[in-house]
């Protein structure tokens, strides 16, 4: 089968196999960097799925906290409609075989998650995103309609009147070029650009940068969100201790032992992650005492905890704050599309509007399930017209190592005006060459033009909300006409 004219998916997680497997039985190609489900932070995924199905819990509670997480930049009509389809993803996952945990009854054991007023998240022991993960890639392996290619790179989306006309990839074969109308970016999110950080370290923006050399906006791109328990122990990237584990009863103490969390162990993260870092800032240490959570809730958990010489049964646990999801990304309508014409994202690529300012643990599982879904949907409407690939205008992105220094040291937990011009003038230089430059200095300049404290975006400088503030930020390449990035 020819590729061209076929919807072309770009990114192997949770949404854009959702995105594949809900196109059926249309013919559409998948393109991933790696073998399929290899490092994708959605299999990295501990908490699980939030979905409002407990017997105390219903939509209006789940959409309530999502929105004062958000810290007022959530859409609230996006909201609703995402948590509105959590029983649907749930119901869809549990078909494809996902054997999430149960009481002896069978109903769902639901876990507690910071800022959640109910306990909702749907789980599988500690591993929820490696479960959810292989049930959707034995789904995508048993479709006929998807066309898998692996070790494929995107390199460039080819656009004509601001419409999008082609893809061009990067294979161990040589260049690959496909004809189309209609791209899905869902490549994940920033994470590897912080020398700290939870995520896979392919997790770059790569995605992000092609959508703003094909000329998209992209929104909220200040707003990353820091995880305050990942493991310290020296390793890169670093391994998650899950916030499930304090939703059974874990607590934060310092070096002292003391508790400083008054009780708000469980707040929304950015408290915590900030209060984390203050520690930190005052030459103490933080760990997770854990020692009255059951081992066999948290297999992999403490598995890999005692692999590096730590027993949470029996020690606290060292944690640090690290980068781990990206609340900003490809503007998108109601249709998941792009202000680029035939250009579509999902999942943590996109801006959908459900996170605002900071996201709601675990609601990210269940935005890549029904973004996945809703970019089905509205390209199922379309056609995919192949009307000729224009030759390819780039190369391959060139990695720029010293851009994790420059997230890590300027747009960190605490932010200001001196440390994010300092990385904007050291970003611009090497943006037009390298993918991960152009994103860091999009979220930059994104983080230098927001002057208030939002959500996960805190600014020493300006340390307070500003209600005349209160709107996402929206950047392009043209939003950067001194880089000389813009065509
Ligand atoms: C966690 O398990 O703490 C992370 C869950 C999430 O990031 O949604």
């Amino acid at each position: 089968m020819s590729a061209h004219g076929c919807p072309v998916i770009i990114g192997g997680g949770a949404a854009g196999l959702m995105a594949a497997l809900c196109l059926a039985p249309r013919p559409v190609v998948l393109l991933c960097g790696g073998t399929l489900g290899f490092e994708t932070a959605s299999g990295w995924a501990q908490g699980g799925v939030a979905a409002a199905v407990g017997p105390d819990d219903d939509f209006a509670l789940h959409t309530q906290d999502t929105l004062s997480a958000g810290a007022g930049l959530c859409d609230a009509a996006v909201v609703r409609r995402i948590i509105e389809a959590g029983p649907w993803a749930i119901d869809f996952l549990t078909r494809l075989g996902a054997d999430f945990g149960r009481h002896a009854n069978g109903t769902l054991a639901l876990g507690l998650e910071a800022a959640h007023s109910r306990r909702r998240i749907v789980h599988a022991k500690d591993a929820t995103g490696a479960e959810v993960m292989r049930v959707l890639i034995n789904a995508v392996h048993a479709a006929e309609h998807i066309t898998i290619r692996e070790h494929t790179q995107a390199t460039e989306l080819a656009v004509r009147d601001n419409r999008v006309c082609a893809v061009h990839a990067a294979t161990p074969a040589g260049a690959l070029s496909i004809a189309t109308s209609c791209a899905v970016i869902a490549t994940g999110g920033i994470g590897g650009l912080f020398a700290h950080t939870t995520n896979p370290l392919g997790a770059t923006g790569t995605g992000l940068a092609l959508a703003a050399r094909a000329g998209a906006d992209l929104r909220d791109m200040e707003f990353v969100q820091f995880h305050p328990t990942a493991l310290s122990c020296g390793l890169d990237p670093m391994p998650l201790v899950s916030e499930a584990v304090r939703g059974e009863g874990a607590v934060f103490i310092d070096n002292a032992g003391t508790q400083f969390m008054n009780g708000g162990d469980l707040a929304a993260r950015d408290i915590v992650a900030r209060a984390v870092a203050a520690k930190y800032a005052a030459n103490d240490s933080v760990f997770l005492d854990a020692r009255r959570v059951l081992p066999e809730k948290f297999p992999g958990i403490f598995a890999t905890c005692r692999a590096q010489g730590i027993d949470p049964a029996t020690q606290p646990v060292p944690v640090r704050p690290a980068a781990h999801y990206h609340m900003g990304g490809i503007a998108v309508n109601a249709d998941c599309e792009s202000s680029v014409a035939g250009l579509f994202a999902c999942g943590e690529a996109a801006a959908t509007g459900l996170h605002g300012a900071n996201r709601l643990a675990s609601n990210s599982l269940l935005e890549a399930m029904v973004t996945g879904r809703i970019v089905a949907q509205a390209v199922s409407g379309r056609t995919a017209e192949a009307t000729g690939a224009p030759p390819p205008t780039r190369q391959a992105s060139r990695h720029a190592p010293v851009v994790r220094e420059v997230c890590s040291q300027s747009l960190g937990i605490y932010r200001n005006a001196p440390e994010l011009e300092a990385a904007v003038a050291r970003l611009r230089p090497l943006a037009a060459q390298s993918d991960g430059a152009l994103v860091a200095l999009l979220m930059a300049q994104s983080a230098l033009r927001r002057r208030e404290s939002r959500g996960a975006h805190t600014r020493a400088d300006f340390p307070h909300t500003d209600p005349a503030q209160a709107t996402s930020s929206t950047i392009n390449l043209s939003g950067l006409a001194d880089t000389g990035l813009n065509a």
